[in-house]
């Protein structure tokens, strides 16, 4: 089996060389759906009239954003400048959103540099028009840390509202059945049991979310190239909680394309974007590749196998696991 059949695009800049002739999009461009539902565009985040370009006057009901970190991995910068950077594309998430609306950030915490830019990030919301209405974190199955420290396991993520957006609490609910028994409360003057008090047999995610597998190699939807994929079952999650059907969902950082296929997925429109037209030219044959064969990503291929066949890379390289791995030290639980 071929674990990895393409390595991380980051970290390899000749692929991405050889990738680039058979992107659709140059910068500046918008992909639209041939059904009408979706736009991908090959556009700066942080750029105001490329993000009014790509919305053309739609406003969104939801926004789920997966920015770079700022952590070392990856591209670094000053920290001013990066929060300065958040804001612009905070500012456009803002304007396109509905009066009564959702906003989820994902972000990390460097522990080794005063855990920036999460908090910072964090005050520099209390400045704008969203509100801050939950902190959740997700953990991860694999870590990453020494025998010196707490293993690092979580994702954090951010949920802020506009105005006064529905919640549908029925995405709450996750498959793992409720074990707690016995704990009585009144209710109305009658004592009841935990089990007769809840709507459901299954616990709620609530903002700890244990019950969501990271995406690695061996997964359907594992789209390899892609070095920070997020799990479908969690944009699937705040997709269903927070947008109504046929609603439309913004993702300006769209990379594998997760948030688009999750709103393919739902019965919701997205109108995505990257800065790379690599990312952008994977997310269209994502989507393309989901249409025709109901297949959520390339667990044993990848989205360039028809112009590069035999690539030479595809057994040297290690498995794509985890994506945000900043030690090399990791530890599979
Ligand atoms: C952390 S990844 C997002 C992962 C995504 N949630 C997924 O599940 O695949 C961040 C993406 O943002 C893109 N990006 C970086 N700077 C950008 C900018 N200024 N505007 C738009 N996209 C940008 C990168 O090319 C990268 O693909």
């Amino acid at each position: 089996m071929k674990n990895n059949p393409l390595p991380r695009l980051d970290v390899s800049e000749e692929l991405r060389q050889q990738i680039l002739p058979f992107c659709r999009l140059h910068t500046g461009e918008v992909w639209v759906d041939p059904t009408g539902h979706h736009k991908v565009g090959c556009i700066d985040a942080a750029s105001t009239s490329a993000v009014l370009d790509l919305m053309d006057g739609e406003k969104a009901h939801l926004a789920i954003h997966d920015p770079p970190y700022n952590l070392v991995a990856f591209e670094e910068r000053e920290l001013g400048e990066y929060i300065r950077w958040c804001q612009q594309w905070v500012g456009n998430t803002v304007a396109v959103l509905r009066p009564n609306s959702a906003c989820y950030f994902w972000l990390g915490a460097d522990q080794r540099h005063g855990f920036q830019p999460l908090p910072d990030f964090m005050v520099m919301m209390r400045q704008t028009a969203l509100r801050p209405r939950s902190f959740i974190t997700m953990r991860n199955q694999r870590g990453y840390g020494t025998q010196k420290n707490w293993m690092a396991v979580r994702q954090e993520l951010l949920y802020y509202i506009k105005g006064d957006p529905e919640f549908n609490i029925e995405a709450e609910y996750t498959d793992i059945p409720k074990i707690l028994r016995g704990y009585y409360k009144e209710v109305d003057g009658k004592l009841t049991e935990n089990g007769e008090r809840g709507k459901s047999e299954n616990i709620r995610a609530g903002n700890v979310w244990v019950d969501i597998q990271q995406v690695f190699y061996r997964m359907d939807e594992n789209v390899s190239g892609c070095y920070a994929q997020k799990p479908l079952k969690a944009i699937e999650r705040i997709v269903r909680a927070s947008s109504p059907k046929t609603g439309l969902v913004v993702d300006f950082f769209a990379h594998s394309g997760t948030t688009l296929l999750a709103a393919e997925l739902h019965q919701r429109r997205c109108f995505t974007a990257d800065i790379d037209p690599v990312f952008c030219e994977i997310v269209i044959r994502r989507l393309e590749h989901f249409r025709a064969t109901r297949r959520l990503g390339w667990q044993n291929g990848h989205p360039f196998e028809k112009e590069l066949p035999a690539a030479e890379w595809a057994e040297a390289s290690e498995p794509t696991g985890e994506k945000h791995e900043p030690e090399l030290q990791t530890t599979l639980l």
